[in-house]
């Protein structure tokens, strides 16, 4: 598969690209136990950027905008005080495809099943759903370990358009944007 001005192409092969005896340059493939990552995270307040889980990223021609960065969010403990942990509400320059190998993602309480993607191009707003929210409002923020969890996130600086096969894909949540239903009566609650 591959993409050209825009459009998707694809042609069968009647064998594994990976099917070869030797590569050449200093592209290889390469297999890395995401298990084995050494996850960094504060340890006093406040939520950093999810950038801290870059395992490897393609530089951009843009500062501070790479090509492409794949990210993890392995298990690991959560011990921020005075914070709401989950990751914020926000729009981003650059195109978020995440997804979910097992466990459950800190930010959706349900919905993102492992297996499944998600896909929040550039500008877009999102955050946490408003299960999450309502939980992470009232948590009592002693440490907690995210267990038991693999997600990734491919971030680019390229816009990502779904295939017309996606989009047909009786998979596809239809009412994504029905996880946010009732935020405005949680804020107002004044808790945050
Ligand atoms: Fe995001």
């Amino acid at each position: 598969m591959q993409k050209f001005l825009g459009e998707l192409w694809a042609t069968d092969l009647d064998h594994s690209p990976f099917d070869v005896v030797a590569w050449h340059g200093n592209n290889v493939p390469y297999k890395y136990d995401l298990r084995r990552f050494n996850v960094y995270g504060t340890v006093s307040f406040d939520h950093p950027d999810p950038s801290i889980f870059t395992v490897l990223t393609s530089p951009g021609t843009v500062h501070g905008q790479a090509n492409i960065d794949f990210a993890i969010f392995p298990p690991r403990w959560m011990v921020a005080e005075g914070t709401f942990r989950p990751p914020w509400f926000h729009r981003n320059r650059m195109n978020e495809l995440m997804g979910l190998i097992k466990g459950t993602y800190d930010a959706k309480a349900e919905g993102f099943v492992p297996g499944g993607i998600s896909l929040h191009n550039c500008m877009s707003a999102h955050g946490p759903d408003n299960a999450t929210t309502e939980q992470a409002i009232a948590a009592d923020l002693a440490p907690h370990k995210i267990d038991q969890s693999m997600a990734f996130m491919f971030e680019t600086g390229s816009v990502l358009r779904a295939s017309r096969h996606a989009l047909d894909c009786p998979q596809r949540q239809q009412d994504y944007d029905a996880c946010w239903a009732g935020m405005s009566k949680t804020f107002d609650k004044g808790s945050l």
